[in-house]
Formats: structure tokens, sequence, C-alpha cells
């Protein structure tokens, strides 16, 4: 299959260069993408949510950077998996010339489906690949100029970092250097920047989730300084200087931390959405140095909530990493609902 396109873009093409070898602009621009993390400057990690007919999947994969030619163009190729509902390559060129005071963005694509999707037909996979195509430059249109809501507000730091620019200096700009899972980080953002967005968004840490942005449900929980924090509730001024763990930091290398293997063994997630959340809010618990029963481990996990499980196995596993950290614990051999 073969697509071919041209989009002009309403942005000069320094900008555009620099968009498109940002993840955090691209990750907005896809359809269904889930996760964009950066391996280095010419690899990225993604994770999209795709319907094609009656086929719906989770496709993960890896998209690398060739022939790169500042300001001009690169070659892109990519790979995906989406289990039983196949799997997809491809490969675009994509170039960039001047259009006035805008930029021509030409892109040549060719792509291979395997499994279910070659099943379909190309016909379809195609035209559902062509839409994809229309709405990523929609978006990316959208994000690289004024007027584009919730895109548009994020453009200003995620082009300026990507073009290694130093962003307008108004009062809205602050520096913050902080220690992330123990690597220090510096960062120029928007002072108005959550800790929360500039895990996600600038440092691609997107196990920290967002649930509700309104300081309700515990999803964006991580350890600052020691202490389990919301990071909706925080700015990232307000935590330069300190020292983060996110629950990507929380495993000792390879091996999972006792919360992680607890909540695995004692099924204390389902869907998975709320866990991260969990297990840093229970973290923040367990090393606080209270006595660990039922009833600290239900106000250590109030304020987070978990649409799925019922709370009972999450109680569980939270006592018993306690027992197997050798911490003070008086585990409830009975099951009783927490909320
Ligand atoms: S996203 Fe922070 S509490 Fe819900
Ligand atoms: S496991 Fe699904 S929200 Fe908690």
């Amino acid at each position: 299959m073969e697509f071919k396109g041209r989009q002009v873009i309403h942005a000069s093409r320094e900008t555009v260069w620099a968009a498109l070898n940002n993840p955090a602009v691209l990750e907005q621009c896809i359809d269904g993408c889930e996760s964009f993390t950066a391996v280095n400057d010419s690899e990225w990690q993604v994770v999209v949510r795709a319907s094609v007919g009656p086929v719906k999947a989770r496709f993960k994969g890896s998209l690398s950077v060739q022939d790169r030619e500042p300001l001009r163009g690169y070659r892109l190729r990519g790979q995906g998996e989406g289990g039983m509902a196949g799997f997809g390559e491809m490969t675009a060129v994509v170039t960039l010339e001047d259009e006035g005071p805008d930029t021509l963005l030409v892109y040549a694509a060719q792509a291979h489906v395997g499994g279910k999707l070659a099943q379909i037909g190309s016909r379809l996979v195609g035209s559902v690949g062509a839409r994809m195509a229309d709405r990523f430059f929609a978006r990316f249109n959208e994000v690289l100029t004024e007027g584009g809501g919730e895109h548009a507000r994020l453009q200003p730091a995620a082009v300026a970092a990507s073009a290694g620019a130093q962003p307008g200096g108004s009062h809205e700009q602050a520096n913050v250097e902080l220690t992330v899972n123990g690597m220090p980080v510096r960062r120029h953002v928007d002072d108005r920047t959550l800790l929360v967005d500039l895990l996600r968004r600038e440092l691609h840490l997107t196990g920290t989730h967002v649930g509700c942005d309104t300081s309700q449900c515990g999803a964006c929980t991580v350890r600052l300084d020691g202490v389990a924090v919301k990071s909706c509730t925080v700015l990232a001024v307000q935590a330069s200087g300190g020292e983060v763990v996110t629950i990507e930091g929380l495993a000792d290398g390879e091996g999972m931390h006792p919360l992680q293997k607890a909540f695995m063994a004692c099924h204390g997630l389902q869907c998975g959405f709320c866990t991260p959340g969990m297990i840093m809010a229970s973290d923040g618990l367990l090393r606080s140095g209270r006595h660990i029963d039922h009833g600290s481990i239900c106000t250590a996990l109030e304020g987070n909530i978990c649409r799925c499980t019922g709370y009972i196995n999450i109680v569980r596993a939270v006592e018993q990493a306690a027992t197997e950290m050798g911490l003070p614990c008086s585990a409830r051999a009975d099951a009783e609902e927490t909320r």
C-alpha cells in the first residue's frame, strides 16, 4: 500500500522541523496514541489504539528516524504489533520546502500489514491509514498555529524545547531542576506547568497517570522528597530542588519492588489504570514508619480511586508487601470491603 500527500503547515520551516523531531508534539498528533517515548534522538517507542473495520487493537511498536537532513526532511521507518490483530510495517519519506511564510510538507509512505489486518483487505486498511494521516496533519497544524485550544496551549514549551530555543522572556517561564528516578533533570518551563505534566510530557514518564485533573483520583501519585503527593496538585517549580520517584523508578534494577510483586500476587489490579498511583500512595505509607494495619492502609489510600477491583485485594497486597519488607504489620485475615 502506498500513501502520498502534501500539506501546507502554517508555520516556518524551523518550527515544523523542530516539531517533527519532538516526541511531545508527535504524541499529541497521532490519533489514539497512548504513549510516545524517546529511546534516543532517533528512536521512539509508540503505543497506539486503533480500529480498522472490525479489528480493534492496541499496537505497540517503534519508529526510527533515518537520513535526517536538518530543515529538509527524513526517512521514518516503523513497525508495530497488535497481537491477534496482526502487524504492520511502514517506511515514509518526509520532505519540507518553504511555501511563502508557510511550509510545504510532502510525504510518501509504503506500508505492509499481516495477520487479521491483511485479511480485511488493503482497501479498507488503506482508507483508515489515509484518514489517520489526515487527522495527524490537521492536529499538527493546530499545534503549530494560534487558536488551537488544548494543542496550541501545549505548543510553545514543546516546540521551544525541541528547537533548543530559549523561550521568550516573560514572567511565565521558570527553570526547574530536580532529580527524577535518580537522574538529574533540568527544564525551562512555563511556571504554571504541573509536576505531572513535566513528568509525562517533558520526561515521557507516562506511568504516572492523569485520571481527573481535579485532585480526586490519585492516579498521578508520585514520591516527592520521600512523601507521596498527587503530582497534579504540585507545580513543577514547587518541586524544583527536590527528589521525585515515579512508578518507573520504584523497582530496584530488574527486580520488582515488594509492592509491585504483591499487587501481582494478590490480583490487586484489573485494568491497571489506578495501579501506579495506588502503589506510590502505598509506598508513602510503608515509608512513613506508621504501623501497618487495615485502618492505616484505608486511610493512606482514601485519596485513590479504583473503578475495578473493589479495593479488597489492594489492601491485601499492601499488607503482604509490608510483611515481606519486615515492617510492623497486623494483617487482617478476613476480607472486608474498604469503601
Ligand atoms: S490526576 Fe491527580 S488526583 Fe486525579
Ligand atoms: S484496576 Fe482499574 S481502576 Fe483500578
